[in-house]
């Protein structure tokens, strides 16, 4: 511990004193300490944690008039969820954490088209970005309010409904981590870290399958990125449309393109997306049928999640089976390469002759999308501490 991080555990320790009756709650946190110096001392043995928690509280933007609404977030649930979030012991063989797919430095998502689970295998499709989870917001979700997760879905066939539901699954697939919840909920009552963190975040120590997921999913709602370039130009200007006066004039005409081709599906705003599932014509005869696996519809074959693209340019591989390497690829791909699926979106089609749309864009507009895609990169988000590894001591 630093000295000043002493200091300052001994006037919390005093504060506590006086203010013992109001921490009692949570919601009533106060800037006191959170943990008895017995506590803090067996926490430290295991993980990076602050003394004082940090404080998670989310603000997202509300509408298309700049307002914004604070989300809350349960500090003490989001810190146990962190600890979750990096703990390989969630896995069979304790091999494989959350984090090993979901790298902060790739906008949570991983750099290889598929990821490795516990066993050495392959995860069928690529990992998604975790950017700004709480608002995400799919097409038939309600407004883009603190009201999280509402009718938001979530994995590439949009089959988990709340991160609690896709928790589970991620925990007891078996490629991915290979765990029983019941079990695993047994395995971590062992760790002294546990008991402590869930006594904080629940008022009691014991280790339930549900106070595992509520728990990821609190700290997961807490991933809101909103400071990217295109959010600082957004907050002065309020419509994606404008011009943007923090932007080059290559980035400006990468937006004007993407409000005129893109943004039907995916929002201009970045603040969810508007169509949540399509086809996008990669191919014409589909390895994996997205959708249609779950709902056994032929019009669901080859139709997948429309991804958020904040911090886009952190996470290639893309697209579900990450094909492309580059964004370079992508936009070549909406310019010229789009297949004639039976599903394939009518955005993505001719007006006229409903053959796949063909952009015919200039080499110099093709570099201007790109350079839009990476204006949307949030480097705060993707180094803030309060998202990294706790058990890097
Ligand atoms: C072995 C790699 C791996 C592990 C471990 C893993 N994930 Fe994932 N994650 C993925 C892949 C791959 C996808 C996309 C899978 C799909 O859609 O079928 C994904 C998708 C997600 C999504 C959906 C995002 C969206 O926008 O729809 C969330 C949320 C998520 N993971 C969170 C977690 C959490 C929380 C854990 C730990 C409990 C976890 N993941 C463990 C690889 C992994
Ligand atoms: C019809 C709706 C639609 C339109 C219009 C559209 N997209 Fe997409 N986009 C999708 C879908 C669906 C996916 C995922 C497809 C898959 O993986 O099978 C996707 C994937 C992407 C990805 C990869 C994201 C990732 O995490 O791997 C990028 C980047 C992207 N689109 C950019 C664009 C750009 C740029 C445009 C305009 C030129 C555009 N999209 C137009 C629906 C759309």
């Amino acid at each position: 511990m630093k000295p000043r991080t002493l200091l300052l555990n001994a006037l919390c320790i005093c504060a506590l004193a006086i203010a013992l009756p109001s921490c009692v709650e949570d919601n009533v946190e106060t800037q006191i300490m959170h943990y008895s110096p017995e506590e803090y001392a067996t926490l430290q043995q295991t993980l990076n944690l602050p003394d004082e928690r940090y404080d998670y509280t989310v603000t997202v933007n509300a509408n298309n008039f700049g307002g914004t609404s604070i989300i809350p977030i349960n500090n003490a649930k989001a810190t146990l969820g962190r600890v979750l979030f990096y703990d390989k012991k969630l896995s069979h063989n304790n091999t494989v954490a959350c984090a090993s797919c979901h790298h902060q430095e790739a906008g949570f998502a991983d750099n290889k088209a598929q990821s490795e689970g516990f066993n050495g295998g392959l995860t069928k499709r690529n990992s998604l970005a975790l950017a700004s989870v709480a608002n995400f917001e799919s097409s038939y979700g309600g407004g883009n309010t603190a009201n999280f997760n509402q009718g938001a879905a979530f994995l590439w066939d949009e089959r988990a409904t709340s991160i609690i539901e896709q928790s589970k699954i991620a925990i007891e697939d078996n490629i991915e981590m290979g765990m029983d919840i019941d079990h695993l909920a047994d395995k971590l009552a062992q760790e002294d870290y546990y008991r402590i963190l869930f006594q904080k975040a629940y008022g009691s120590s014991e280790v339930t399958p549900d106070r595992i997921t509520e728990s990821i999913q609190e700290f997961l709602n807490a991933f809101v990125s909103n400071n990217s370039k295109f959010d600082k130009g957004l907050a002065v200007h309020f419509a994606a449309e404008s011009h943007f006066t923090n932007f080059t004039q290559q980035e400006n005409l990468g937006k004007n393109l993407f409000v005129i081709h893109c943004s039907n599906c995916h929002d201009p705003r970045m603040a969810g997306v508007l169509v949540a599932t399509a086809n996008n014509g990669l191919d014409l005869e589909y390895a994996d049928q997205g959708r249609g696996v779950i709902t056994g519809n032929s019009s669901d074959n080859g139709v997948f999640k429309v991804p958020m693209l904040r911090n886009i340019a952190l996470t290639a591989p893309y697209m579900h089976d990450g094909r492309f390497e580059t964004l370079e690829e992508v936009v070549e791909h909406y310019n010229s390469g789009i297949k004639a699926h039976p599903n394939l979106n009518f955005e993505l089609r001719d007006f006229q002759t409903s053959q796949p749309k063909r952009l015919n864009l200039s080499n110099s507009e093709k570099q201007a999308l790109v350079a839009f895609l990476r204006t949307l990169t949030d480097t705060e988000f993707a180094e803030d501490v309060r998202f990294s590894n706790p058990f890097d001591l």
